[in-house]
């Protein structure tokens, strides 16, 4: 089978979180800013595109050259064998990028590239100037980085956050790869016991139930190969067959409350959805009444950062009742994801270590209070 050059996209931050997926799942990586290099065929890419729980895209690298000018980049374009890769009734966006480049208009960077390939193709076809675009997508981009020029495939489609099982969403919910990273960022493997007590949605304690039972985080979705034309139709039934057969049961339990009863039903219906209802005790509790008899475990939240949700002061109180009744619970890990920088100081307790993230566009802190209780299984 054809190998490709391909590589995942995630959120800044989350580079090395994807590439020890990656890694993980078996394949030798490279990482830039935003993206990891791995090479594979057409299963790699139903693999890539099933399992990884961290990243945004699995993207085919179809070309890589320099171009300083508009001419360079049609020619270049041009050279590549596209009717090889898309059928004469393909439907084809191309999105442009161009970052510190001579070639800086993304407008016309991208109608240079597809007109490059439209002219490619009808000469490959013997269109005449014609393409229908009728057909199945096939998500093109261009991505021009310091005059260098990438042309990609991309496989997914739809951001891999989508996952699927959300059927309802509360005030400010996380996406669903970004709270998988935040998991993969603390030693959770499903065998220790986790709390999200400030749970909204229930996005993390979802995230850790289909961690915790190895269920595939694609298991609900399409992707954009499944619509390719020379992509081998019979790898993703297999693979997802193989995926639902290698779920197993959760070794340790998770806990989930909120101070919001409404927003509860909301997550009850999403741990639905995905199948993972029975695995997590949800619950109505206000962070200052918490209390819990399990140990050892780890304590995950997104509490409200006081910019959308509700004002400083109220949230002030919050990380201080936070401090109250979660900071003794010194046999757990504690992580928690905020945006307010007085964060530890209201916690009362400076936290072991602080990840920069980025929650969408908003700068956050990952909050690290590592315990030396939680054993490694
Ligand atoms: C930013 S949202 C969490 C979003 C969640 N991670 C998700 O993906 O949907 C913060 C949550 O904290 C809850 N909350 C606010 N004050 C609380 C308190 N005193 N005790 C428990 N939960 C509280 C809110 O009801 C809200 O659902």
């Amino acid at each position: 089978m054809t190998k490709y050059q391909l590589y995942a996209t995630m959120g800044a931050g989350f580079e090395s979180v994807t590439a020890k997926e990656l890694q993980h799942l078996g394949y030798e990586t490279r990482t830039e800013n935003g993206r990891v290099f791995f090479e594979g065929d057409q299963a790699d890419i139903v693999r890539t595109n099933l399992w990884l729980r961290t990243a945004d895209r699995v993207k085919i690298l179809l070309q890589e050259f320099k171009a300083v000018s508009f001419e360079a980049l049609f020619d270049q374009v041009y050279q590549y064998d596209w009717a090889q890769l898309l059928p004469v009734d393909a439907k084809f966006p191309v999105k442009g990028k161009a970052v510190k480049s001579k070639l800086h208009s993304e407008p016309d960077v991208q109608a240079i590239v597809k007109k490059a390939i439209v002219n490619k193709m009808t000469d490959q076809y013997h269109r005449r100037g014609f393409l229908p675009e009728t057909g199945a997508v096939y998500p093109l981009e261009v991505r021009i980085y310091k005059d260098v020029v990438r042309v990609s495939l991309d496989t997914t489609g739809e951001s891999l956050f989508k996952r699927g099982y959300r059927a309802a969403h509360g005030g400010a919910p996380l996406k669903e790869n970004f709270a998988a990273g935040l998991l993969r960022l603390t030693p959770y493997n499903g065998t220790h016991p986790l709390i999200d007590p400030m749970t909204g949605s229930g996005t993390i304690a979802i995230e850790a139930a289909l961690i915790g039972k190895n269920i595939a985080p694609g298991t609900w979705r399409k992707f954009a190969f499944d619509q390719f034309d020379w992509f081998d139709a019979s790898l993703h039934p297999e693979q997802l067959a193989e995926a639902k057969a290698a779920v197993k049961e959760l070794e340790a339990p998770i806990w989930a409350s909120d101070i919001d009863q409404s927003i509860l039903s909301v997550a009850k219906l999403n741990a639905h959805q995905a199948g993972v209802l029975q695995d997590i005790q949800f619950k109505q509790v206000a962070v200052k009444d918490f209390k819990t008899d399990w140990e050892n475990g780890i304590i995950i939240a997104n509490p409200p950062y006081g910019k959308r949700l509700k004002d400083k002061q109220g949230v002030a109180k919050l990380y201080r009742e936070m401090g109250e009744s979660l900071r003794p619970l010194n046999t757990f890990s504690q992580y928690y994801l905020t945006s307010a920088p007085f964060f530890e100081e209201c916690f009362g307790q400076k936290a072991t270590k602080k990840r920069k993230l980025f929650n969408g566009n908003l700068r956050v802190d990952f909050y690290q209070y590592w315990s030396k209780d939680l054993k490694k299984k």
